[in-house]
């Protein structure tokens, strides 16, 4: 097959982490014959030095027509004083709503070899982390009026949180989907005690999933789901929630994986064409420095593979390639452990990339 796919290298440690992503996909390319042709889609910080927008209207024209689009990551200290329509995650959630990704899939799963580095106590991490964050991605507060106006002599902000039906019915649809094929688990969270939107969210999800009997839904307030994430995280299997919630439960999720670097995540809407990325930052601070983890972006090429290109047997070629180089030992700096052999950034895509 013939793929184009879009590149976003980004900001601090983006490129470093991306080059060895792509390098993995070459590997697999010449493997099983399929030919990916990359174009490069500036966004993020190092756009507004070139550009002054962060995400220039070519980028978003480049990442629509692409196949899928892989992301290493933006943002950075160097851009924290653009104001705030110009800021570099502005870059992102323009792309974000550009293509219509309405679904954002994060995995929050320990790998067995890294349970050390959970941070849970033994005995909950016992009964294993393995559930997936289903997160509205182009609604809600981060899309709803903003407006900061002077009023009786002080500043007065306003943030706008809105959901219509159909936004919630879409991407629940999506959430029952992914559980069928599990353990057929949804836990839908909200704060359906306090705000409509939330009341609305129940009300549709609990309608939605009519169309899916051999699945079971339970609701869950927001504040109760934070604690139950540390407490018992086993009785999860798939979390559908709106946006602001998600952005902060997903962060949650994936620190008591202990795994931070390790994790993939895809953003997609009606059609094929997907964004996925890492799901952390652009770690300014290592950048430039070869000690980057690129094992979430390499994950997320191998997402890339399953859900946007139908190639399944190549997404687990790669998924099975990095079990192996844990397996053998070989470590970043974020994941160290005693016995380990400690790899830079190169040297983690070269040994995952020979045992494609
Ligand atoms: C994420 C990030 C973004 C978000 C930021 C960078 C705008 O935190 O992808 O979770 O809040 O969605
Ligand atoms: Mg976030």
């Amino acid at each position: 097959m013939n793929k184009t796919i879009a590149i976003i290298k980004g900001d601090g440690i983006g490129p470093e982490i991306v080059t060895e992503a792509m390098g993995i996909l070459d590997a697999v390319a010449a493997k099983f014959g399929h030919t990916f042709t990359y174009v490069d889609a500036p966004m993020g910080g190092n756009a507004i030095d070139k550009f002054g927008v962060p995400l220039p209207d070519s980028s978003l024209a480049t990442c629509r027509n692409a196949d899928s689009v892989l992301l290493g990551a933006v943002g950075g200290p160097k851009w924290d004083n653009q104001p705030a329509a110009n800021r570099p995650e502005r870059g992102l959630l323009k792309l974000r709503e550009g293509m219509g990704l309405y679904t954002n899939v994060r995995p929050a799963k320990m790998f067995s070899e890294l349970s050390a580095a959970c941070p849970l106590r033994a005995d909950i991490a016992a009964n294993g982390i393995d559930f997936i964050v289903v997160r509205e991605l182009i609604g809600g507060v981060y899309f709803g009026e903003h407006r900061t106006e002077e009023a009786n002599g002080e500043q007065k902000a306003t943030d706008i949180m809105a959901y219509s039906e159909h936004e919630i019915k879409r991407v629940a649809r999506v959430a029952f989907e992914t559980a069928r094929k599990r353990r057929k688990r949804v836990t839908s969270i909200d704060k359906a005690n306090v705000l409509d939107t939330s009341r609305l969210w129940r009300k549709t999800v609990t309608e939605v999933a009519k169309d899916y009997p051999d699945v079971e839904l339970r609701h869950m307030y927001v504040d109760n789901a934070a604690m139950q994430l540390v407490r018992d995280p086993s009785q999860f299997d798939v979390i559908v929630t709106e946006n602001l919630f998600g952005d902060i439960l997903s962060d949650e999720a994936s620190q008591i994986t202990g795994s931070i670097g390790m994790i993939p995540s895809s953003s997609m809407g009606d059609g094929t064409n997907g964004l996925y990325e890492p799901i952390h930052g652009s770690a300014p601070d290592i950048a430039g420095q070869d000690k980057a983890n690129p094992i979430g972006t390499i994950l997320a090429a191998a997402m890339m593979l399953r859900y946007s290109f139908d190639m399944a047997a190549e997404a687990n070629a790669i998924e099975r390639a990095v079990d192996k180089t844990l397996r053998s030992g070989f470590r970043c700096g974020d994941i160290m452990q005693e016995n380990c052999q400690l790899v830079g950034c190169k040297a983690m895509g070269a040994e995952i990339r020979s045992r494609i």
